[in-house]
Formats: C-alpha cells, structure tokens, sequence
C-alpha cells in the first residue's frame, strides 16, 4: 500500500501522495493535539506570524509555532504585543511561543494564547539573544532548572492545551545537562520537547550535532521535535533514523521556500516554482501580512524576505538591492513581477 499523507491544508486537487513508506509522513501527537505529518515550521521571532505560519501550513507544514512573545507584554497589554498572539481561522495546528521568566506571568500569557485559539502553548528556553537572557528569559533558564520547572508546571496548571518546551542544550557547552532538563520538564508536565542541539554559547556556529538529541528522545517518553540544520528531506530522514525523534522542525531552511515543507513530508521533489511563480507566492504572502502589519510595516517585513526568495534565482544582485531601498510595497511587488517578466494572475490562480 502506497503511503499517503493523512491530512492536510490546500486544495484536494493538488494532494500529494508520499514516497511509500516515508517516515516523516506519518501522523503524530502532542497531548491529544493530532499533528498530519512530522515536518513542523520552528519559531522564528520577527517572522512566524499567522501569514507566514499559514503559508508554511498551506504548503504542508503539519505544525506552526509562532515568533516568540513577551509574557510581561501580554500581562501589560501592550498592543503590539497582543496582535502578536493573533491566529487565522484557516491555521491548522499553531503552537504560539511565550518568553519571560516570571511562572505568574508565563500562566497568563498562557491562557491568553489558548484563548486566541493556540493549539498549543511553547516555552522558549533556547533564545541566546542578550536582551532577552538579561531578564531571565530564553536560554537562561537552562540555568535555573527549579525556576524552569516551575514555569512549567504553572503554566501546565493554567491551560487545557499541551505546554511544550523549546530549548537548546544548554548555556554553554560545558554547562550543558539536556538529558537531565528534559527528564525534568516532562515531570513537571511538558508534553513535547524541542531540541536545538547547539548551546546558546555557539549561538549558530559549527553544526547542530544530533547525537546529543537522540539522548535527549531516549531520556524521554514524550515527543521531541528536533531542530538544526535540517534543510533537505534527506536530512530530515536520517535525524529521525539516527535520532528516534518523533518530528524535525524546520527554521532557515524554509526561509524564501516554503516548498520545503511538502518535500520533506512526502519525500517527493520540490515543486518549487519558476521565479513568476515565486513572485505570485511573495504577492499572495505580502496580502497577507499587509493586513496584519499595515501598509508600512508590510513593506519592512517584506523586505527581510526578498534576498531569501530570490537566491538562486535569476535575478542580479543589484536589483535585489534596489528592492530593498523602494518605500512602497505595491512598488516592490511591481518591481518584482518586472524582473519575472511576468504579469499578475488572476487571484483564482494563485497558489492558495
Ligand atoms: C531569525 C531566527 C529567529 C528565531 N527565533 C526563534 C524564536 O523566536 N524562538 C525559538 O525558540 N527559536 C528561534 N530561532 C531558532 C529556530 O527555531 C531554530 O531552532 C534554529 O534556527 C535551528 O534550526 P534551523 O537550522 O532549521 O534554522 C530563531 C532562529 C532564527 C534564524
């Protein structure tokens, strides 16, 4: 019997079928939430809002997790902060991210997410980032294992939907006891672990070596997703072959190509586009995040994404950077249909 994919977001017309046998596109569980497939869209902070988790979603993504959101935002009600945790109705499975350091607070922001429609609520315990460390925060509760836990178990008690924790190895190499906070996050009531194997000393050098995730699934009962350097649906196998994990999330690697996701879930080639067709997704991407953002901010958040979409394409360098410079995102989006030599299509024909 072939494999197929269980479920999924996107028009029937277009359902895939995997690679028989294919590991990662078999469903799998977090607490009673029903993930379709094993491949699942990492938190990016700046990037993972609902466009860009629905257009993971939409090219087969099983799971989204949001941008990191500041808990003490939350509590205080600070409106940017609040919009962060917004989900579309056409979401599938989203976990939403929360930061802090506070167990009072990460419990509020907790119920505020489930309340906004969060399938799941994640904890960032791998953020290296000094902002965010200085309180506490990220990484540094790596470091305070009782505070960790407790944040765990509060946040455990205040929702219905499963807690999962994402975390690194630990604050340094030499530091690092991964097997022994995971283990204590699933006592405390984590119902999934997501395991970047670098400390957040080494910030992104060197590679992420999965040895020390499979420890960490073999210390453990519950799910762990694994995440590093996982760009290719071959990688993805052998992690899971090499690691017993029960998904791989994917970061960078989907940055400009969200395609990657139903490769990686079926094993079958890349659909990805010719570059006409690349703008269409950027456009239909960039609608998107002008109604969440505003016209304004649309147009910086956009900008992040043009060098990602256009490497490899051919495109040159210097109109990449002119992109950049222009204030105005139909511009842009003119401009980018420009360099496609191609002319809008008819949203009926859009990628949806
Ligand atoms: C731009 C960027 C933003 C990130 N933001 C977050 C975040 O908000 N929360 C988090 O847990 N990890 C964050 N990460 C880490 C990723 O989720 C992922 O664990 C890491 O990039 C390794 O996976 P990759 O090699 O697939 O990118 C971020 C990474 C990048 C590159």
């Amino acid at each position: 019997m072939r494999g197929v994919v269980a479920e999924r977001v996107g028009p029937p017309e277009d359902a895939p079928e995997a690679v028989e046998g294919w590991p990662l596109a078999r469903p799998f569980t977090i607490g009673d939430v029903v993930i379709s497939n094993r491949v699942v869209q990492a938190p990016l902070a700046g990037i993972a809002n609902w466009p860009f988790r629905l257009q993971a979603q939409r090219h087969g993504a099983g799971m989204a997790v949001s941008e990191m959101v500041a808990s003490m935002g939350v509590r205080h009600g600070n409106r940017r902060t609040l919009d962060m945790l917004a989900i579309d109705p056409r979401e599938t499975v989203t976990g939403i991210q929360l930061f802090g350091s506070d167990p009072s607070a990460m419990a509020e922001a907790a119920v505020a997410a489930q309340e906004a429609g969060a399938r799941m609520v994640d904890i960032n315990m791998g953020c290296p980032v000094a902002k965010v460390c200085k309180t506490g925060a990220g990484s540094s509760l790596l470091a305070d294992l009782p505070l960790a836990e407790r944040i765990v178990a509060a946040m455990t008690a205040a929702v219905r939907i499963p807690v999962t924790v994402k975390m690194r190895r630990g604050v340094t190499p030499a530091d690092a006891r991964p097997v022994e906070a995971a283990r204590r996050f699933e006592a405390a009531g984590a119902a999934a672990i997501a395991f970047h194997p670098r400390a957040a000393a080494e910030e992104y050098r060197g590679v992420a070596d999965h040895a020390f995730t499979a420890d960490v699934v073999a210390a453990v009962a519950i799910p762990v997703m694994a995440s590093g350097d996982i760009i290719t649906a071959r990688r993805a196998r052998e992690v899971m072959e090499q690691t017993g994990c029960a998904a791989v999330m994917i970061g960078r690697g989907a940055l400009g190509n969200p395609w990657i996701f139903r490769a990686m879930a079926t094993g079958l080639p890349s659909t990805r586009p010719d570059l006409p067709g690349v703008v269409e997704e950027i456009a239909a991407f960039a609608d998107d995040a002008r109604r969440v953002l505003g016209d304004r901010r649309a147009m910086h958040f956009m900008r992040k994404f043009y060098p990602w979409y256009l490497a490899g394409e051919p495109v040159a360098q210097a109109d990449v950077a002119a992109l950049m410079t222009l204030e105005d995102l139909d511009e842009a989006l003119g401009r980018l249909r420009d360099l496609a030599g191609s002319r809008p299509l008819a949203s009926a024909d859009r990628l949806n």
